[in-house]
């Protein structure tokens, strides 16, 4: 690839904040620009990467997939609020479900998301208020993912050959496009972002769609998230790279009140890693592994059976989609 990576090791990040931000003033010049902050570390030094160089003329939302974690889109708004950014939400949870509706293959499901967010959401918000540029966090390691056949990173558009300009009406900007998230992190800590945000795990753009098997529905994206809620709870002292739920296609035999209860199944998985390019399941003491059964199969309706994942990336991936 034609992209060449800035190493942790060689990355001085007031520099890079400073780079960045010059070459954002300059490119996009007196125009209009928006961003789409998810809370993510990415997207979150993108937004304030944008907001030194450009101040009021760049706009940013929040955009309201259906798809995020419970209290997600409030709980971020209100903290970049208390930093003097005003973030706007977007409600698309329609234009969300209804372009995953019947999809089963991920893939597929990849691509209308991407879609989605670029065509019908950011699409329609650059002709309503005027803009000429979309920022966005893309990294290095989703780059490599896509290039690689790994997976279609839902945020990859010209490595796919896709013009946003002549297929969306907008120019995109990647201003993290050579780092690796450890990097991003040391920029996110230099630009004075909250320890809360420079430490988040990653969180997948698709958000929790990436961790339904099957078809993307409102009911299994909620039972989904009470999934995740429970397991962030439990693994949020724990310091292991990233954490998640994953809500399988297929039911299992199990047993409540001493009846058959064909019900679903929850994955629950928790990695070990750098940069996410391979990671390894963190060894979780089995008493934290108990407690996540018990409260997962009490807690989330319909669940009778929980596992843990005990597969590296490679050959596993560390999202199931
Ligand atoms: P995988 O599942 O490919 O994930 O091992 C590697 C890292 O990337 C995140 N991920 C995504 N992030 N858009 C994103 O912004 C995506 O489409 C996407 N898919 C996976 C994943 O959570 C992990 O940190």
């Amino acid at each position: 690839m034609n992209i060449k990576e800035i190493s942790l090791k060689k990355l001085n990040p007031d520099k890079f904040i400073e780079d960045k931000v010059q070459e954002i003033s300059s490119t996009v010049g007196d125009s209009l620009a928006i961003n789409a902050l998810s809370g993510g570390v990415d997207s979150s030094v993108v937004t304030m990467l944008g907001h030194r160089a450009l101040g009021d003329r760049l706009k940013t939302y929040f955009v309201g997939n259906g798809l995020m974690r419970e209290g997600e889109p409030e709980q971020i708004i209100s903290m970049f609020k208390s930093s003097g950014i005003n973030v706007e939400l977007f409600d698309a949870v329609d234009v969300f479900f209804d372009a995953l509706k019947g999809l089963t293959d991920p893939e597929e499901k990849r691509e209308a998301i991407t879609r989605a967010f670029y065509k019908d959401v950011f699409g329609g918000l650059v002709k309503e208020c005027g803009a000429k540029y979309l920022f966005q966090g893309t990294n290095y390691t989703d780059i490599e993912e896509t290039i690689a056949g790994i997976k279609r990173q839902h945020n990859i558009l010209e490595q796919l050959g896709i013009n946003p300009d002549e297929e969306y009406g907008y120019k995109v900007i990647e201003p993290l496009i050579q780092l690796r998230k450890s990097a991003i992190r040391k920029v996110a800590q230099a630009i004075g972002l909250p320890a809360e945000i420079c430490g988040r795990p990653p969180f997948p753009g698709p958000a929790l769609a990436t961790r339904v098997i099957g078809e993307v529905t409102r009911e299994s994206v909620a039972i989904v998230r009470k999934a995740t809620m429970i397991v962030e709870e439990e693994l949020r002292n724990i310091s292991a790279f990233q954490y998640l739920a994953i809500l399988h296609q297929d039911k299992v035999t199990g047993i409540r009140e001493g009846k058959r209860d064909y019900g679903k199944q929850i994955e629950v998985r928790c990695w070990d890693s750098q940069d996410a390019v391979t990671g390894s399941p963190t060894r979780l003491p089995y008493f934290i592994l108990d407690r996540l059964a018990e409260r997962i199969t009490s807690e989330v309706r319909g669940v009778v059976s929980v596992t843990y994942n005990i597969t590296p990336k490679p050959p596993s991936t560390i999202e199931a989609v």
